[in-house]
């Protein structure tokens, strides 16, 4: 028997599970139950990642350890999980001591090996990325490349991993195996980012205790990142169990998303590589989701809460939805307009209306059992069925689901035509049995074989559409194929799979909670005159600009405030010349603490307004004497 072996991400546990999550889950989840079906065995494992600093500082904010904090998101995501019917077969969390164990028996070995040395760290770090990054990838001198959100600065002893001597070696691997990150445009960037060259990465941290402690340095906990990507293996029996875990490994396919490809395609196989273990075989990376047009923010969230769209939709038409709204690897939106619209469309009318017709006259021109075909019946959906087999397995082998549905929705018509145009009903006024009999047959079965192949997408759905059609059992591999419904099978009406919704209440709905979630976004905190009052904002008059040499953004000022010559350094260069700035009035932040900005001391900052990246300076009447205090 084959083995397929799949993963999501293990997420972390400082916030409760959300829609994106749920993607992730869900593909993994239908490629897992597909492989199945198939007949592969299969191993699909999800978790949690629950050290760093990211999750300190979430339970110091709750008043709460950090164990406690992942114990009680752990049953969050379980619920959920089981909510959407995830088929997984393991739950890893990161606090496992089994996992530790294999991350410090790895870390251990790498030192003993030379790949791990003790260095001294100095650079940047975005917590909530959980990442290093140089002076020069940073945005404008101050925020993470990956979010914008401003970075911190770090300056310690630190464990690195000798990332630098994997450059040429991932280079190869990746020119040996083109479709180890898909889709393929994803792989250009991971080799243009390898070709710029790798240094080193730190992979241990000493400010902060909630990780997993370096075997021989107490003083260290090993960096998240590290620790993370191994539950791939340690959640397969890696040093525990070497049977299971030389069975299922190398993973034939990790999922993920677009925003932790870095990790997956350069750090992980470089640290498989000098553990000895061989890379994955595939690193899917998919796009990101916004909500009704906007980017999914805290309040937007509640919006689409996944364990609300369950209640409001049922589990299965989520499901659907997520796979077949979007290309998987490219980003989308999400709204409730267009799921209900999915619903009512393919679910409703396509696929719940052909099933209600064909059981309908089954009952009506057969007793309600399934009809013994002919030899010479027409083949038409037969073949179309062995097609559809077909292009469902090539395009789940790539992981296009909605290419998948597409090609189950083009059999679905085809059949509702086929009603049409057959019409059972003359068949039957005109006492043609025969042909009645075939016609009756060549739907039932076809449809039969729509819900063994959309199973993975919607197994309870489907698991009742199978039971509508007399068949009882799990579909197996052997029912992956043409003319295995039993004549003389009995058939039984049930409700209608999917109920109808009403579109524009929904939409309506919607909108005003999304004004509401939006007006919640731009509040902000009240102050008193008391705080505001600690601001000292002048008029200032501009003497000199120039540009910050090698800047685009930066502009030299030098300010008459009033009382005093100022140099100010702002980052206006990319909506203002300096010569037009001269001789222009400002307003003035007078005491912002100095900082250098590109070797140049600033003292202040002149204020603007600023909207969609547009940039507008406040004018004031000819007779404004420079130094006036706003107030
Ligand atoms: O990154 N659209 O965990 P995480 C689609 N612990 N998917 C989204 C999404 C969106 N808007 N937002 C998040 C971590 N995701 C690490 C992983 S693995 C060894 C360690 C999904 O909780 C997407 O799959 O931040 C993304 O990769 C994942 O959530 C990040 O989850
Ligand atoms: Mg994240």
């Amino acid at each position: 028997m084959s083995k397929f072996y799949v993963t999501t991400p293990i997420y972390y546990v400082n916030d409760v599970p959300h829609l994106g999550h749920a993607y992730t889950t869900i593909a993994a989840d239908v490629i897992a139950r597909y492989k199945r079906l198939k007949g592969y065995e299969v191993f699909f494992l999800t978790g949690t990642d629950e050290h760093g600093q990211k999750i300190e500082k979430a339970a110091k904010a709750k008043g709460i350890s950090p164990k406690e904090l992942a114990d009680s998101v752990v049953v969050n995501f379980k619920k959920l999980w089981e909510r959407f019917n995830i088929s997984y077969d393991h739950f890893i969390r990161t606090t496992d001591d089994y996992h530790e164990r294999v991350v410090q028996e790895i870390f251990q070995r790498l030192y003993e090996k030379g790949d791990i040395y003790l260095g001294e760290y100095e650079g940047w770090y975005c917590t909530p990325c959980e990442s290093f990054w140089s002076k020069s990838q940073l945005i404008e001198g101050k925020c993470c490349p990956d979010c914008g959100r401003p970075v911190e600065r770090l300056k310690e002893k630190s464990y690195f991993f000798r990332l630098s001597t994997y450059q040429d070696k991932l280079l190869k691997f990746y020119e040996d195996n083109p479709d180890f990150v898909m889709p393929e445009f994803r792989m250009n960037e991971v080799k243009a980012f390898v070709k710029q060259g790798l240094e080193d990465i730190s992979i241990s941290r000493t400010t902060f205790r909630w990780g997993i402690p370096v075997p021989f340095d107490n003083e260290h906990v090993i960096y998240v990142w590290f620790d993370a990507l191994f539950n791939y293996v340690s959640g397969i029996g890696y040093s525990t169990d070497q049977e299971k875990f030389e069975k299922f490994w190398p993973a034939d396919l990790h999922i993920i998303g677009k925003d932790i490809l870095r990790f997956h395609a350069i750090y992980w196989p470089a640290f498989l590589m000098a553990a000895g273990v061989e890379p994955p075989k595939r690193v899917f990376a998919h796009g990101w989701w916004t909500v009704e047009g906007r980017k999914m923010s805290k309040s937007l969230r509640n919006v689409v809460d996944p364990n609300r769209l369950i209640d409001a939709y049922g589990a299965d038409a989520v499901r659907y939805f997520l796979m077949r709204e979007v290309p998987f690897g490219l980003d989308g939106d999400f709204s409730h307009k267009a799921l209900a619209h999915r619903i009512n469309g393919d679910l409703a009318n396509d696929l719940g209306n052909l099933l209600y017709r064909v059981l309908t006259m089954t009952i009506k021109y057969s007793d309600g059992v399934v009809p013994e075909p002919t030899e010479d019946r027409d083949r038409e959906l037969e073949n179309l069925c062995k097609k559809m087999i077909e292009d469902v397995d090539r395009y789940l082998d790539k992981q296009a689901f909605n290419r998948a549905l597409e090609s189950i929705w083009e059999v679905i018509r085809a059949a509702n035509k086929y009603v049409d145009v057959k019409a059972p009903w003359s068949l039957y006024k005109e006492n043609k049995r025969e042909e009645l009999g075939n016609v009756l047959y060549n739907l039932l079965e076809t449809l039969r074989l729509v819900a063994v192949l959309l199973y993975p997408f919607m197994p309870v759905k489907m698991d009742e559409m199978l039971s509508q059609l007399g068949v009882e059992s799990t579909p197996t591999v052997k029912d992956v194929a043409w003319g295995v419904l039993v004549p003389g099978t009995k058939v039984k009406k049930g409700k209608p799979l999917f109920p109808k919704l009403d579109e524009e209440e929904i939409a309506k709905k919607i909108e005003k909670e999304v004004k509401e979630a939006e007006k919640e976004e731009e509040k902000v905190e009240e102050i008193s005159i008391e705080y505001f009052s600690k601001l000292k904002i002048v008029v200032a008059k501009v003497l000199e600009a120039e540009r910050v040499p090698k800047t685009d953004r930066l502009i030299k000022l030098v300010l008459d405030v009033g009382s005093e010559k100022r140099t100010v350094v702002a980052g206006i260069g990319a909506w203002y010349e300096p010569q037009d700035l001269v001789g222009k009035k400002v307003l003035y932040l007078y005491n912002l603490k100095p900082r250098k900005l590109r070797g140049v001391l600033s003292q202040g900052m002149i204020l603007a307004a600023s909207k969609d990246d547009k940039l507008y300076l406040p004018e004031f009447p000819e007779n404004t004497p420079v130094g006036a205090q706003v107030r």
